[in-house]
């Protein structure tokens, strides 16, 4: 079979665009016989050829030729997209070389677009595209022809594929598909520096003809800016661009299809270029000189004023830092940087004193923080300005001589003598007189008395040290003319030591004695103290009493620690011969003059074990059962008497009224008691015999009644 590539019927349109096309389609048509002989493929006959015009001037050998020479696609057919004219448009004919007088053949095509597309005359084999074609929709269409018997519809030779390829037109612009674009470039850029690039895509065929080559050029933003046509890549066009100047420049860029020539598609887009700032300008002072003032009692730290240097560059090209490079003022301002406001703000380091100095000059210098080294040779990248600082009066309180006050004083000082003095001046020109007082909150006892002219401190009550030893107060100092400025000082005041107080026992000593002791036995270790204070700390004399000195019982013996013992000087004691025995002690301290005082140990005598442990004390215990004094004796017989008396009288009674003494319940004396004081109810006298009194063993008679209820028990008992 023979395909033809056809273009019997292609209209005048065609001879127009072949101008553009001047690549493979023309080759295809000078060079490549538009008809083709299949021959070699498979048996096959058919054959594929173009224009009807052109195929006639060709031979056969001339194909065949042709195709052995160049590997050129064969089996394809062109047809130009886009066309649209009143016929449809012979893209191009099948043709059988088996003999058409033996048979009648019938063509049929098949495949992509077969009857909607691509029509083909089943005699003579033509196709048409009957609907026109968007190569940027579809661009090849494959399809597959056979020939048939008229009749019997049966293959006479084996189907052929072959390819309808949509032919390009220029009918797509350059479009840029990402802009608008923004691109920045430093300033002071050196020409030709790269800015960015751009790209249009233009969506004709890239390897068929020139529609999809493009050109880029600039339409508007020259002189400054200069593009590739190839590469799209903008530059700069002029050296050193300012962005202080100028700080963005607007760019149209346009790209043209067709290699840039005429007639070709074009699309144009925009750029917008920011220049970006670098450091090269340094920063300039608004004033070569500033004027401050400022109150003398200004707090530290307090901001007095502000320097600005004004930098035309932006951002951290525009930062200065701020020094004080010069001045009488340095040690007492500072200058401090604030990034935000580009400024220097000037503070107080140290206490300014309008008497001493009422004016300061300081020289300030702003200087770039971020130094660009190529502007460097510019010139120093900094400036100073001169700042004046006038210190203004200020009504200031008065100021004592010292910041605390330490006095100190004896305990024993007399009353109204001086312990101190505070002084105070006003430190204005004005020099206003100062009255002093107490702050009374420190001093509620009002211990202290001040003058208020001299500051003199007097005692106003006595101290002691024993009680207080710090006295802490405030003492105040107020201005005459202007009773709001008011200082205060705080004056401590130390109570010194006076030998005032005499040592003593330290605590309650009691003292045992063993019966079975020997010689030398130390009784009692003593040890004294004293509520004053000597500097070398506490040394203690004790003695006996002159009297006492000689005394055959007892001796002591200090001891290395201050302390006393007090020991036997003989043996065979006995508690009862002397129960206790009072030691009375001298002790006396090592003050100036010396203290003393006499405390008496009192010693008592008990039994003890072998080996000394204390056993009993106790004397009464042990004298009762053995015998009486002499007065409690009488006292005991008295009693027995009295109630002899008594029982006498009772009796007598009793046998008067025939009634008998009946006790009934041996066994409740104190029942049996009170029975026969009820039955005594007769006598006024009852009182006398009040058991309560009996019960009582604090009573008076403390003594008397347990032994008086003795003694009724065992006359109880005899009757
Ligand atoms: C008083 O002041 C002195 C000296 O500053 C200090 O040592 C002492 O503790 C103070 N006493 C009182 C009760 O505040
Ligand atoms: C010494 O002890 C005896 C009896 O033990 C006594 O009579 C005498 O008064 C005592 N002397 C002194 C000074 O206590």
């Amino acid at each position: 079979m023979v395909i033809c590539l056809t273009g019997g019927t292609m209209p005048e349109r065609l001879a127009e665009m072949l101008l553009d096309l001047w690549t493979p389609l023309i080759i295809l048509w000078i060079t490549l016989p538009p008809c083709i002989y299949m021959a070699p493929m498979n048996q096959s006959q058919v054959l594929m050829s173009g224009s009807p015009l052109e195929l006639n001037r060709l031979t056969e050998e001339q194909r065949i030729l042709n195709r052995s020479k160049r590997g050129w696609v064969w089996n394809q057919m062109f047809v130009l997209e886009e066309f649209s004219g009143p016929e449809p448009i012979l893209v191009g004919r099948l043709h059988t070389d088996l003999d058409p007088g033996s048979k009648k053949i019938k063509y049929i095509l098949s495949g992509d677009g077969a009857g909607t597309i691509f029509q083909i005359n089943d005699i003579t084999g033509d196709i048409h595209a009957i609907k026109r074609l968007d190569r940027e929709e579809k661009a090849e269409y494959t399809l597959t022809a056979q020939a048939v018997d008229w009749e019997t519809n049966k293959p006479l030779e084996p189907p052929s594929e072959f390819i309808i390829k949509v032919q390009d037109i220029n009918d797509n612009a350059p479009e840029f598909l990402n802009g608008p674009y923004h691109a920045t470039v430093p300033e002071m850029s050196i020409l030709g520096t790269s800015v960015t690039n751009v790209t249009a895509t233009d969506a004709d065929d890239p390897v068929y003809g020139n529609s999809a080559k493009l050109v880029y050029s600039i339409l508007e933003g020259q002189p400054y800016f200069s593009i590739e046509p190839e590469t799209a890549i903008i530059k700069t066009a002029l050296p050193n661009m300012d962005r202080e100047a100028k700080e963005e420049y607007l760019v149209v860029i346009q790209a043209k299809d067709m290699g840039g020539h005429s007639g070709g598609l074009s699309g144009t887009t925009t750029l917008t270029v920011t220049l970006t700032d670098v450091n090269d300008n340094p920063p300039k002072f608004a004033q070569s000189l500033y004027h401050f003032s400022v109150p003398e009692d200004v707090v530290l730290g307090t901001a007095i004023g502000r320097v600005k240097a004004n930098d035309q560059d932006i951002g951290e090209n525009a930062q200065s830092s701020y020094d004080i490079i010069d001045g009488d003022g340095t040690a007492l301002f500072e200058i401090t940087s604030d990034a935000q406001a580009q400024d220097g703000i000037i503070r107080l380091r140290k206490p300014l004193d309008f008497e001493t100095k009422k004016s300061y000059t300081l020289k300030v210098e702003a200087a770039n923080v971020h130094i660009d080294p190529r502007f460097s040779g510019r010139g120093p990248f900094k400036d100073t300005a001169t700042v004046k600082i006038v210190v203004e009066d200020a009504d200031e309180p008065p100021v004592f001589s010292s910041p605390t006050y330490l006095l100190e004083v004896h305990e024993n000082a007399a009353l109204n003598s001086v312990i101190g003095q505070v002084t105070a001046r006003d430190p204005d020109i004005t020099s206003s007189p100062i009255r002093f007082s107490i702050d009374r909150h420190t001093d509620l006892e009002r211990q202290f008395n001040i003058n208020a002219d001299d500051g003199k401190i007097t005692l106003a009550t006595p101290l002691d040290r024993e009680l207080s030893v710090w006295h802490n107060i405030t003492i105040i100092a107020t201005e005459i003319r202007n009773h709001s400025q008011i200082s205060r000082v705080p004056v401590a005041i130390k109570v010194l030591d006076v030998n005032d107080n005499a040592p003593e026992f330290a605590s309650e000593y009691e003292a045992f004695l063993c019966e079975n002791g020997k010689p030398g036995q130390v009784i009692q270790t003593v040890s004294a103290m004293d509520k004053d204070d000597p500097k070398n700390g506490h040394y203690f004399l004790y003695s006996l009493l002159p009297e006492m000195v000689n005394n055959p019982n007892f001796t002591i013996k200090k001891n290395e620690d201050n302390s006393l013992s007090i020991l036997a000087k003989h043996n065979g004691f006995n508690r009862q011969k002397q129960e206790v025995y009072l030691l009375p002690i001298i002790i006396s301290d090592s003050g100036n003059p010396p203290l003393s005082s006499t405390s008496t140990l009192t010693i008592r005598v008990c039994g003890c074990s072998s080996d000394g442990v204390v056993q009993s004390c106790n004397v009464e215990a042990y004298v009762l059962p053995i015998g009486l004094s002499m007065g409690a004796l009488i006292a005991i017989l008295a009693c027995i008497i009295l109630l002899l008396v008594i029982v006498v009288l009772f009796v007598t009674l009793r046998r008067h009224k025939n009634e008998p003494l009946i006790i009934k319940d041996d066994e409740d004396v104190r029942e049996n008691i009170i029975r026969y004081d009820d039955e005594g109810g007769g006598e006024e006298d009852t009182e006398a015999f009040d058991i309560a009194t009996l019960q009582n063993p604090d009573g008076i008679n403390g003594f008397l009644p347990p032994l008086l209820s003795l003694i009724f028990m065992v006359m109880h008992r005899k009757s």
